[in-house]
């Protein structure tokens, strides 16, 4: 069992699920709707929770009546909150789109709540974490807040999650273990192949184990020191629901570290994972005994 913190948001989710994606304009009947706890930090962590560690979410948590649906989920996972700052307001919402035609899930996302920043980080006691995790968001916070991670304990090992483009995001890469990379970002940056990508971000980042998640075709990894690696995306039988994919990469790829595995073995552990989420709905029943390992 490992103690890992998490930086980064809960949100509320409101999950239609749709037959197909809908032109502009129409006006259509789901066929369901869902209403649940999502947010990429509270995400990964519920899934770390599940694998036996203990988890501590830093983030902005809203208290107004509609956050409700948060705390009780967070609640249920034994996720220790004493870390996030609160704050009066409604919490970061997201219109989820499923198609069940294509298996996409399109997200359309409000947050009008304050960044975490590292003056809220400073009242923590970082001491007893074995891994920090960080959403890559505010990219002059995540920075600082890498370095009074460095500077709490020498060595706990960072994580950062660079899913969309970020301004001056790159200024965290030196800092942290592990980077996750998501093909958006490769895109933005303006590279089709993961093997280029991952080739010019060792530039950047020459200490850290790059990984690169590719959709359908799986991730790529780039250790410390090594050569490029693939592993395979393991899709279920039936797609039941992407949302939340990649989060559950990043919970299956921090466990195997904490297990001390190294990138070779973490990235089709992760994989195996987030294949595993595909094929359910929510984040429920990720857990080892549920056969995720
Ligand atoms: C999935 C997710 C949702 C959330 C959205 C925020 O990765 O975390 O749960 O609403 O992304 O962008």
């Amino acid at each position: 069992m490992a103690r890992i913190l998490a930086v980064g948001t809960a949100a509320l989710d409101l999950i239609f699920s749709l037959d197909q994606y809908p032109r502009e304009d129409a006006d259509l009947h789901a066929l369901n709707l869902r209403v649940d706890r999502g947010g990429n930090a509270a995400n990964t962590l519920v899934v770390l929770s599940q694998l036996g560690h203990s988890c501590t979410l830093a983030g902005v948590l809203a208290d107004g009546p509609e956050a409700v649906p948060i705390l009780d989920d967070l609640a249920r996972y034994r996720i220790d909150l004493s870390a996030c700052r609160r704050v009066p307001g409604r919490p970061p919402t997201s219109c989820v789109l499923l198609s069940s035609e294509s298996g996409t899930r399109t997200i359309v996302h409000y947050r009008d709540l304050p960044e975490y920043i590292d003056d809220d980080l400073r009242h923590v006691d970082l001491t007893p974490f074995d891994w920090v995790h960080f959403e890559g968001r505010d990219a002059t916070e995540i920075v600082r807040m890498l370095r009074r991670v460095g500077e709490a304990r020498h060595g706990i090992p960072c994580s950062v999650e660079v899913e969309k483009p970020r301004p001056g995001i790159e200024a965290a890469f030196p800092n942290a273990a592990v980077l996750i990379f998501s093909r958006v970002y490769a895109h933005y940056c303006g590279f089709e192949s993961p093997h280029s990508f991952l080739l010019r971000m060792r530039e950047e980042a020459p200490e850290a184990d790059l990984v690169l998640t590719w959709g359908e075709d799986g991730a790529y990894g780039l250790a410390r020191r090594g050569e490029i690696i693939h592993s395979p995306a393991f899709p279920p039988i039936k797609v039941k629901e992407t949302l939340g994919a990649g989060d559950t990469f990043n919970a299956g790829l921090i466990d195997a570290y904490v297990r001390g595995l190294g990138l070779a073995e973490a990235l089709p552990l992760a994989c195996r994972l987030a294949g595993k989420k595909c094929g359910q709905v929510g984040f429920a029943a990720l857990g080892k005994q549920s056969g995720a390992d």
